[in-house]
């Protein structure tokens, strides 16, 4: 409370002066404590710097004040340098898309959210600024109000993956009550919310996953689940998909993925290439690339089985999240927390997600 008092007195912008009063605020500028990262590589890159600028708030933008971020395999990733084609030129950056916090100043636009507001959502996949600090900037159409029943660690460990699921199974394949949904890898978090999406939906949910997992997937809502490691596979499905979703995305699981499906039916990767080939060619020659990879393996899938290939790509997305916030409020989606980690041991929590010690979300938190 002390930190967030004097973090408000000093504050530079229009939109923060009309919510704390500050009479002499453009003389000095905000700052904020943030893990960032300077460059690509291990998680001990990563540094905790304490007089990081805050950017001005936007007109529709929200300062959200941290109570728990969550560790994403994004995180990971953009840490060791995927993505390098859009973000080496803007290091340092901050990791952390998930946030759960309170809202401490609003832009002269926003019209929902209110100071004082507990809320939770998340950043879009290649936001630059992000939410390992004190203090994060969203949206307010990123953010919505966190259920009294959740604790902000377990809100923190659901909007991207929840987003992500929401993406494939309503935005693409727009599942439909009965239909059969295979979700190849339901042990993780966007694995489980796309179990539990789809149960809402009223679809007959099948899930491959780990041993470890199988319980959880099952409570999540999978009426089968298969181990991942057991053999013939193909042959436990038993029968054919409208939908499949592989947060796997390798060539075994694709091939298992579009070989399970009905004809017409969807099948979405988390593990699409446009991001490995913009940082092989460049943004502009690797978007060109990758789009006609993508288009030409949906015409040989079409071809060959008659259905739909996509990438699917997490999107911020108001409706989803809105959607998602009424599951969750009725107690119809969580993901799972694991380990968890003091926001300024975050590279110590980037180490757990690397050697897959956590079974369930890490999440950053901050007292
Ligand atoms: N494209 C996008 O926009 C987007 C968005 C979010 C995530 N992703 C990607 O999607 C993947 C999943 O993300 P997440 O947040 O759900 O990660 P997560 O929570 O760490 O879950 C990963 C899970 O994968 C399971 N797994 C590993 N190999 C498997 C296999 N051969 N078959 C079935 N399950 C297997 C493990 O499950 P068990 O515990 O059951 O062994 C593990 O829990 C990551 O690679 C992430 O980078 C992409």
């Amino acid at each position: 409370m002390m930190a967030r008092l004097s973090l408000l007195r000093v504050g530079s912008r229009q939109s923060y002066k009309k919510f704390i009063g500050c009479k002499d605020c453009s003389k000095r500028a905000f700052s904020c404590k943030a893990v960032v990262l300077p460059r690509f590589g291990s998680p001990d890159v990563l540094q905790i710097r304490s007089n990081e600028t805050l950017p001005d708030l936007g007109s529709t933008e929200v300062l959200v004040a941290t109570k728990a971020a969550a560790v994403n395999p994004l995180d990971a990733r953009i840490r060791e340098g995927y993505g390098r084609s859009l973000f080496e030129p803007l290091l340092p950056l901050i990791l952390g898309r998930d946030v759960s916090g309170e809202v401490v100043a609003v832009g002269n636009s926003v019209k929902l959210l209110h100071v004082g507001q507990e809320v939770f959502g998340a950043l879009h996949p290649t936001a630059v600024r992000g939410t390992y600090s004190d203090y994060a900037i969203l949206q307010e159409d990123q953010l919505i109000l966190k259920p009294t029943s959740l604790t902000h660690m377990e809100a923190a460990a659901i909007p991207f993956a929840a987003l992500t699921a929401w993406r494939a199974l309503k935005g693409t394949a727009q599942i439909k009550q009965s239909q059969r949904v295979l979700i190849l890898g339901g042990g993780g978090a966007v694995g489980l919310s796309a179990i539990q999406l789809a149960k809402a939906a009223g679809c007959h949910v099948t899930c491959t996953c780990g041993k470890r997992s199988m319980d959880r997937a099952a409570e999540a809502g999978a009426e089968l689940t298969i181990d991942y490691t057991s053999e013939n596979l193909r042959d436990k499905l038993g029968g054919r998909f409208d939908a499949v979703l592989d947060t796997i995305g390798v060539q075994e699981t694709e091939a298992l993925g579009v070989s399970s499906l009905k004809r017409g039916g969807h099948y979405m990767t988390l593990q699409g290439e446009a991001v490995n080939y913009a940082d092989r060619l460049g943004l502009v020659a690797g978007g060109a690339a990758a789009a006609a990879a993508l288009v030409k393996k949906q015409v040989q899938y079409k071809q060959a089985y008659g259905i739909e290939y996509m990438w699917t790509i997490m999107r911020t997305d108001a409706e989803a999240l809105q959607d998602i916030g009424l599951l969750v409020r009725n107690g119809q989606l969580k993901v799972p927390v694991g380990n968890t980690f003091s926001l300024w041991k975050a590279a110590d929590a980037h180490h757990c997600l690397e050697k897959k010690q956590s079974h369930g979300k890490i999440i950053l938190y901050l007292d």
